[in-house]
């Protein structure tokens, strides 16, 4: 069964952390699904991990369609969040509307999630008016590198920490149903998760959220470069899927693959393409 904004709620109420995982395509959302993770984020993480960029920024809403759509028929019956994409929810909330329409209707995604907070809290409340459930994410917000000169630790100063909450109040009351919290110290998620009723999900914010998301390719090693310190990365395929390679490589430059087995013959009876 596809959880629905109301379970969220609830589990924070009973204190049951929310699992979040990033996907960006069918094998790995259908690998999240089979895990029961409680909700998949098609993260703009997509332009860094799947796509090669240097950051979120050249993401575009076609990019995020493309992949939504195929991480949802990998994971039909998961809760997919995905991401609105650099400068396509602050121009007009007419442009807001046109790429939500696309990755709500086209892509089949559950909810949208929007970085940042003052203005972006009207394309909230619009988009939540027309009927789309709304993550907000406050913190780092990687859409923001460039202005902001880096990736940083947010709410390290009292100040910054006061503005963090005021701003996690705001993005409750403009009806955003979940928080994305990255790059927090631990104090500052602790105190944004118990001043607001909505669920806080952690991604280097501590303990006290309400969950916690990371990015497939960090919990697999899946090609990670380095790997933050927030990050625990539980396996490394990298390594294995190289071996292959090489293997592979190795076995038809000797010309030990194929072998007889992997071979059709013209007097073969029922041969079978797939399956043992
Ligand atoms: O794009 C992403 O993967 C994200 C998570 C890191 C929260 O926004
Ligand atoms: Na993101």
């Amino acid at each position: 069964m596809v959880k629905t904004t109301s379970d969220f709620q609830k589990m924070k109420s009973s204190r049951e952390p929310i699992v979040m995982v990033t996907s960006y395509d069918a094998p790995g959302a259908s690998l999240c699904e089979e895990a029961e993770v409680d909700t998949i984020l098609v993260g703009d993480s997509l332009g860094m991990v799947v796509l090669g960029y240097e950051s979120t920024v050249p993401v575009t809403i076609d990019d995020m369609v493309h992949h939504t759509k195929a991480v949802k028929r990998g994971a039909r019956n998961t809760f997919i969040v995905t991401d609105m994409p650099f400068m396509t929810y602050h121009a007009s909330l007419q442009e807001t509307m046109a790429g939500a329409r696309r990755l709500m209707q086209e892509s089949g995604a559950d909810a949208l999630k929007l970085e940042g907070s003052g203005e972006v809290f009207v394309h909230t409340k619009a988009l939540v008016d027309a009927g789309v459930p709304v993550v907000s994410h406050l913190g780092l917000t990687p859409q923001t590198v460039g202005v902001d000169g880096g990736y940083k630790v947010k709410g390290k100063s009292a100040a910054e920490q006061e503005q963090l909450l005021k701003d996690a109040k705001q993005a409750e009351k403009a009806g955003a149903f979940m928080l994305v919290l990255e790059c927090v110290p631990e104090e500052a998620a602790k105190k944004v998760q118990a001043s607001i009723s909505i669920p806080v999900i952690g991604i280097g914010a501590g303990r006290y959220t309400d969950g916690q998301v990371l990015v497939y390719h960090d919990i697999t090693g899946y090609y990670a470069g380095h790997t933050a310190k927030f990050v625990k990365q539980y396996t490394n395929i990298s390594e294995p899927v190289q071996r292959a390679l090489k293997e592979f490589k190795q076995e038809v430059k000797a010309g030990i693959f194929p072998a007889e087995e992997h071979v059709f013959q013209p007097l073969d009876k029922h041969v079978k393409l797939y399956g043992d």
